[in-house]
């Protein structure tokens, strides 16, 4: 798998909602070689401070053009909604591994994306390649409110069916994306792939309710990174058989495979 450094021009970097950002930028290296759930090491100043990259997932790519959306959380993501149209962006990748819904016709298998507050932003590329070929795609979405449920109309668009969910019953059903999900299994529709992305206390509630109803799900991981390719082992987690690195093992791993009590 081949990784790239570029440095490009920015198309935009729109404020999408508070907090909320996404940066459109063109590269053809990368365009070719993206997958769903993977991600880019971004360099957010000009300068060497601060030092460390930091990983964010690809939302979009389409033609040569990609997107990604962010949300403020500190001093590195608030520097990068600080850039304008014609500023550079220095990005490392495509790294990770990615999403596996290659499996989903032969397996007969109903995917469905699930999506806590910006965990939004990988599943977007995920249900634009899975409408490629399945006309069945459900994506359900949960925030603290309104605000924060980010894509909808976009994927309404894509042709997916969706569900939002609010803590505080701004939109959608009032409770957690976990319980639009509990809806959605039963015993008897086991024949459901489930991706995720999200905090991890929402990671793990779903790994409690797919355990009962023992249904296939893969998920996207968070941890601070520093090198992003697999070298410096600062992001290892523990799995079932031994230890794996969420940048270049990851960050998509099999629900099953995590233990969910080390996070
Ligand atoms: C594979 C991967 C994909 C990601 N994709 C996206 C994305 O598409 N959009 C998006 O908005 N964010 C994404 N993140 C999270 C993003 O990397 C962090 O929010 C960012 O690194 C914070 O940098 P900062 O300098 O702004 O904040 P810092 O000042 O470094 O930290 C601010 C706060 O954010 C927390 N934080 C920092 N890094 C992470 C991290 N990696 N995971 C969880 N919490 C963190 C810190 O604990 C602290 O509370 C992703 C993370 C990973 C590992
Ligand atoms: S961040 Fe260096 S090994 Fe993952």
């Amino acid at each position: 798998m081949k990784i790239f450094s570029v440095k490009k021009e920015i198309i935009e970097n729109k404020k999408i909602s508070a907090g909320c950002y996404r940066i459109t930028f063109e590269s053809r290296k990368i365009a070719c070689m993206a997958k769903p759930g993977q991600f880019l090491h971004i360099k957010c100043s000009d300068t060497y401070d601060p030092l460390l990259r930091r990983p964010i997932s690809i939302h979009s790519v389409e033609n040569n053009v990609i997107e990604i959306l962010y949300k403020v959380v500190g001093r590195g993501t608030g520097l990068l909604s600080e850039k304008s149209c014609g500023d550079s962006i220095d990005v490392m990748g495509p790294l990770g591994n990615g999403f596996d819904y290659q499996s989903l016709v032969t397996c007969h298998l109903s995917p469905i994306l699930v999506g806590g507050g910006i965990g939004i932003a990988p599943l977007y590329f995920l249900a634009r390649k899975l409408v490629e070929k399945y006309s069945n795609v459900t994506v359900l979405i949960g925030a603290d409110a309104k605000h924060n449920i980010l894509c909808v109309d976009k994927l309404k668009k894509l042709g997916c069916r969706v569900k939002v969910s609010t803590n505080d019953g701004s939109t959608g059903i009032n409770g957690t994306v976990v319980n639009l999900l509990k809806k959605e299994l039963s015993p008897e529709n086991v024949k459901l792939k489930i991706f995720a992305c999200g905090p991890i206390p929402m990671l793990k509630q779903i790994n409690r309710l797919v355990s009962v109803y023992n249904v296939s799900s893969q998920v996207s991981l968070e941890k601070r990174m520093a090198c992003g390719i697999g070298a410096c082992m600062g992001c290892i987690i523990k799995v079932k058989n031994g230890y794996k690195r969420v940048c270049k093992d990851g960050p998509v791993f099999d629900i099953k495979e995590v233990i969910w009590e080390d996070l």
